[in-house]
């Protein structure tokens, strides 16, 4: 997304935990950007860095926050799962609740700016296999959603993406089969185009063939149909 979006003519405050990873990045901006190492999780380093991003000479103050950063059971090296889950919901849930109120913070002091979470189909509905995942990204769903009230006269607003599988080094390590699995370019430029409306939406799902037959079937499956229809055989 930081490439598409720099690609379009943003200047690009990049946060993340691996400096190597964020300076490749920059290297690659055409308009220019700013690598922040930060762990989300501390929120303090995280209002730090999102407080420079704003008064930052090049880039003009902040415009547009996206509370991106999340992991998943499958990369916490950790075998303890109460251990895992936390982890999971502190940076899928707190962090981006953090990351969304720090953006809200600094840009509704000009009444001008949009944010936006990437949350997940997955938190539809509880799916097999990564109880944390699921309960995080329905935690941030409904984050976004209630968020939106507060937002009403600030001059803000905020998008929830809700992406199927994107292939990403996230998914690489599934060992599932991922129904209508989408390349990075392809999800990237739907959410950035739908970033880029004059109005964006308020919430975004893709793929929608994956989007409405999940979201049909969450609505109307008792619990016991859902545990049978996913559960394994
Ligand atoms: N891939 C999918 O199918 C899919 C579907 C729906 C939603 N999503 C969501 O999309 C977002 C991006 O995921 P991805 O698929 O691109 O996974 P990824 O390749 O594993 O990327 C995760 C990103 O989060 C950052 N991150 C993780 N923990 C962090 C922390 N504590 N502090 C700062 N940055 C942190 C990582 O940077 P560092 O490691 O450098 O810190 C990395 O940039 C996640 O929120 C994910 O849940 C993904």
């Amino acid at each position: 997304m930081a490439l598409e979006l720099g690609r379009r003519g943003t200047f690009i405050h990049a946060l993340g935990r691996r400096s190597e990873r964020l300076d490749e990045l920059i290297a690659e901006l055409p308009h220019g950007g700013l690598a922040h190492v930060v762990d989300v999780t501390d929120h303090a380093a995280l209002r730090g860095a999102m407080g420079l991003a704003d008064t930052h000479g090049a880039s003009g103050p902040l415009d547009l926050v996206i509370a991106n950063a999340g992991i998943a059971e499958n990369g916490i090296e950790s075998r303890d799962a109460a251990d895992a889950a936390a982890q999971v919901l502190a940076v899928n849930a707190a962090a981006a609740a953090a990351t969304l109120e720090f953006g809200k913070e600094f840009m509704r002091q000009r009444g001008v700016g949009h944010l936006c979470a990437i949350s997940s189909l997955a938190g539809t509905r509880g799916l097999p296999g990564a109880p944390a995942y699921c309960a995080s990204k329905a935690a941030l769903s409904t984050y976004v959603e209630a968020m939106r009230f507060g937002l009403a006269r600030t001059g803000l607003s905020i998008t929830d993406v809700q992406p199927g599988f994107i292939k990403t080094p996230m998914t690489d390590r599934n060992r599932f089969p991922m129904p209508f699995l989408m390349e990075i370019e392809e999800a990237t430029r739907r959410t950035v185009d739908a970033l880029e409306r004059t109005r964006p939406p308020s919430i975004l799902r893709y793929p929608r063939r994956l989007a409405w037959p999940l979201r049909l079937a969450a609505g109307i499956l008792p619990g016991w149909a859902w545990q049978r229809a996913l559960g394994e055989k």
